[in-house]
């Protein structure tokens, strides 16, 4: 998108000739930093001294699952050990176990210990350098070391963090070892399932010793207009030599910025000249301070997400030493007591969902092409906002939220220091929340897509009235985001929203945060006069893709009460995919939707869940082991009342009918029409009219009531008397082929590239079978593998890594994965008794 350097963490590193005598063989350069430095030496052969360089450290790590207390140590041999790249979570790749103490609230994929190792080398010219390792996140209690030397803990699974390498690294030929030891042996530390492992990237970054921080930039837009904007930039300019240096030896740099639109539009410029580096003996940050003014901004908006960057370098002696680039957005917004949420002076409804971080069956091993799948079908929903629940995210959401237009509540913590599960993060409470509450808003402040901070989910402290801790620790953590940011409120998840939790009452709130309570909306202002309202999440309905409880207008809560087993559910452990069934706390998709369509001062909500995810699978026991809340399922298939929204949330010209056409003969069903962009939806069996329906009044969907007879049924939509669209459901017979459907026809060449192929089951006309269950065999040849393979069932126990999987209700879907070299895939599905497909992908 942008000219020049694209980002940071994607940026190509300029290669220059650092000191010939110094030439690095390309054969000593293999292991450094993985593929990276192939393409320094394949570019010069030399190493660039000046800038720095920042590559994914992924690549060549070893693994072992299960303790190995001596392989910190250098001398270790890990040769045994199984060799993989990162990211990596091994739970997912773990059988389903009834007996996991992760319960099935965990997914049933057990947790453990595991380590990592990774030998590497750095050319004898890196060793002025300042070379630093940075983890987006490890599930859970990660312990570092660097060639025996022990660097440090994290035991929050969801923080990033960096070490500094530089004191022990060696050069040259001789070898660099970290060792990683990952602990999720304690269980149950989740209500959800967390993965295991080097889940997030990991980054290796080689810079000067005098260099800006670690996400040491923070970028601000105070005054937003369409005809101007004013940005404020500080950048910490770090000094690693100051303390060695003492006072005698003040460094003055030049610090420039360059600030580029998104076409690559140099747009605005500034010079810092003579900034004093090491001022002060033991002072080894500077801050800089700079401002720019845009004329005629391009607005960062959830329809037009324009981005800019803003290049910062260093200068020392005429040289450039470092170079960092922020990326940032340009808006302005505010949440009205009447109006709700406004952005660039319009008011825009957050139409938002909350999603856990797995990946369905990848498991929680971040994956871009996976993630901008998951928003792509989001967004072509209508959606426009996104909830972190219940932690800080992989830096990659954001990036691709910013990119693709959504408003981001970005949470911070499921507890605080009453636990909800066992071993979960109140264990760590005391000493490290302040720690990573600092980390995750340095980290995150300059995403234009973060709008709100939510210091916790449906914290206990909320119920505890006499006890003051809940009102104290809110306004700790709401101090901690403010001395960070002050341009963003603050929020917490409340599933007490009455006037009386301690949260509320602590006035550290700036948006009183609503879970669930749809009945309440409207009288919101009496209970919270002059208050701001967000619905931090909603619905909790419960559906299984294709499968319907008739009657289809009789409601289930599911289970009769929070803390009671399901009674009556179904045999099958499915729930109906009508809207007509929900968690007591919450509402099916519509009762929400009709409260809050309906009032300006509603700001927006998230609603729980936008995907299925793994784990939490109320209201059933096992073997249920993924959630019923999605509005899409575990593998990515819509289920129906994704159409409801697409109706209501979008533009686009809808007509949805379901359900399917196999009943038995004479069978009384319910069939209902999604609509929107016209005015009545007409109903055909067999050519028969079934009458005109009309939406009235709060209606979402139209119902007929009708007799099955095989054959088909059609919808019509129209508008003054014109056929708008048309639908039709044929009656299906049994099973006779698969037919393949790849997301991409070409995928990248670079290991982490995805193909999504889904398998559909059909007859011999190509109908889809709505029931069908075939047991699939997927093969795969070239140069790709079979990462996953899921059908959206929250019961099926086969493996996630299996190739062989039964489609669920018609549909299966296998995940293709690059590799390393370009060429071509090949997926070919087959099943006992149907015809066989083949599909056919790219790789570049
Ligand atoms: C909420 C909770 C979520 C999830 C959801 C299921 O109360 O915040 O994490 O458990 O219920 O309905």
């Amino acid at each position: 998108m942008f000219g020049g350097i694209r980002s940071l963490r994607s940026a190509p590193f300029r290669i220059f000739d650092l000191v010939n005598k110094d030439k690095i063989r390309l054969k000593e350069m293999k292991n450094i930093f993985g593929s990276f430095l192939l393409i320094i030496a394949g570019a010069s052969g030399f190493i660039n001294a000046q800038s720095r360089i920042t590559n994914k450290f992924n690549m060549g790590w070893k693994f072992f699952l299960g303790d190995a207390p001596s392989a910190a140590s250098e001398a270790f041999n890990d040769a045994a050990w199984r060799s993989l790249d990162l990211p990596h979570d091994w739970s997912i790749e773990l059988p389903f176990d009834k007996d996991s103490p992760t319960g099935n609230g965990g997914g049933a994929l057990r947790g453990g210990i595991g380590w990592y190792r990774k030998t590497f080398m750095l050319p004898v010219p890196a060793k002025d350098k300042f070379v630093a390792i940075t983890f987006d996140g490890v599930y859970r209690n990660s312990e570092v070391w660097i060639n025996g030397h022990y660097l440090g803990k994290r035991p929050y699974g969801y923080s990033s963090f960096q070490y500094d390498l530089s004191l022990y690294i060696k050069y040259g030929n001789r070898k660099n070892i970290i060792a990683v030891r990952v602990d999720n042996s304690q269980q149950p530390n989740s209500r959800w399932y967390s993965g295991s492992g080097i889940y997030r990237n990991v980054w290796l970054t080689m810079t000067d010793k005098l260099h800006i921080d670690y996400n040491g930039t923070h970028i601000t837009t105070p005054e937003v207009s369409i005809k101007s904007a004013k940005i404020d930039l500080t950048i910490a300019v770090h000094d690693v030599l100051t303390v060695i240096r003492k006072n005698d030896n003040v460094k003055t740099v030049i610090v420039k910025t360059i600030i580029y639109d998104q076409y690559g539009k140099l747009t605005a410029e500034k010079t810092s000249p003579n900034v004093a580096v090491s001022p002060f003996p033991g002072q080894d940050t500077t801050l800089v301070k700079q401002r720019f003014i845009i004329s005629n901004p391009l607005l960062w908006s959830v329809d037009s997400p324009n981005l800019y960057k803003a290049i910062t370098q260093i200068i020392l002696n005429g040289k450039v030493i470092d170079e960092y680039t922020t990326p940032f957005g340009i808006r302005s917004f505010e949440f009205d007591i009447n109006k709700g949420f406004i952005l660039n002076n319009k008011p825009v409804k957050i139409l938002g969902v909350c999603n856990h971080h797995d990946l369905g069956c990848l498991g929680t091993a971040i994956n871009k092409a996976a993630l901008r799948r998951q928003l792509q079908k989001l967004k072509d929903m209508g959606c426009n906002g996104i909830r972190t629940s219940h932690n800080p995210p992989a830096p990659e959401l954001l990036d691709l939220c910013e990119e693709m237009g959504f408003v981001v509540m970005d949470e911070a913590f499921d507890m605080w220091k009453k636990e909800k599960t066992k071993y979960d993060y109140h264990l760590d409470w005391d000493e490290w929340h302040k720690r990573d509450l600092e980390d995750q808003v340095v980290r995150d402040r300059n995403h234009p897509s973060v709008f709100i901070w939510s210091i916790g989910n449906e914290v206990s402290e909320q119920w505890d009235k006499k006890d003051s801790s809940g009102s104290i620790i809110a306004k700790e953590l709401a101090g901690i985001i403010r001395s960070l940011d002050t341009t963003r409120p603050v929020t917490s998840a409340c599933n007490s929203p009455y006037p009386d939790n301690p949260l509320i009452i602590s006035g550290a709130l700036d948006l009183i945060g609503y879970n669930y309570q749809h009945n309440n909306f409207p009288s919101f202002h009496e209970r919270f006069p002059g208050k701001k309202f967000i619905g931090t999440e909603t619905v909790s309905a419960l559906q299984t893709r294709g499968h319907y409880d008739l009657p289809s207008d009789s409601i289930r809560r599911w289970p009769a009460r929070w803390d009671k087993p399901l009674e009556n559910g179904n045999p099958d452990t499915t729930c109906s995919a009508y809207d007509n069934c929900s968690a007591p706390w919450g509402s099916t998709h519509e009762e929400t939707w009709k409260v809050l369509k309906k009032y300006d001062f509603l700001s927006g909500m998230y609603i729980w869940t936008g995907f299925d995810y793994i784990g939490e699978p109320t209201p059933y026991p096992w073997p249920a082991r993924s959630s019923y809340f999605g509005i899409i399922d575990l593998a990515g298939f819509p289920k129906d009342v994704y159409y409801m929204y697409q109706s209501e949330w979008t533009n686009k010209t809808v007509l949805h009918l379901f359900p399917h056409w196999n009943w038995k003969q004479g069978q009384v069903v319910d069939m209902w029409a999604y609509y929107n962009n016209a005015d009545e939806a007409e109903l055909f069996i067999n050519g028969k009219s079934q009458g005109i329906k009309k939406k009235t009044g709060d209606d979402l969907h139209v119902m007929w009531r009708v007799k099955y007879e095989a054959g088909d049924v059609t919808v019509v939509s129209r508008k003054n008397g014109k056929i708008v669209l048309t639908r039709k459901i044929k009656t299906a017979g049994s099973p006779a082929k698969i037919v393949l459907s790849a997301d991409r026809k070409n995928i990248k060449a670079d290991g982490t590239d995805l193909c999504f192929i889904t398998a559909t089951i059909m007859d011999a006309n190509g109908n889809t079978v709505p029931d069908a269950n075939n047991l699939i065999d997927f093969k795969i040849n070239g140069e790709g593998f079979i990462a996953g393979t899921d059908n959206g069932s929250e019961t099926d126990l086969t493996s996630f890594k299996s190739s062989r999987r039964k489609a669920f209700n018609g549909l299966c879907l296998a995940i293709v994965q690059s590799k390393q070299k370009a060429g071509t895939i090949g997926l070919t599905a087959s099943a006992d008794g149907l015809q066989t497909a083949s599909v056919l992908i790219s790789v570049k």
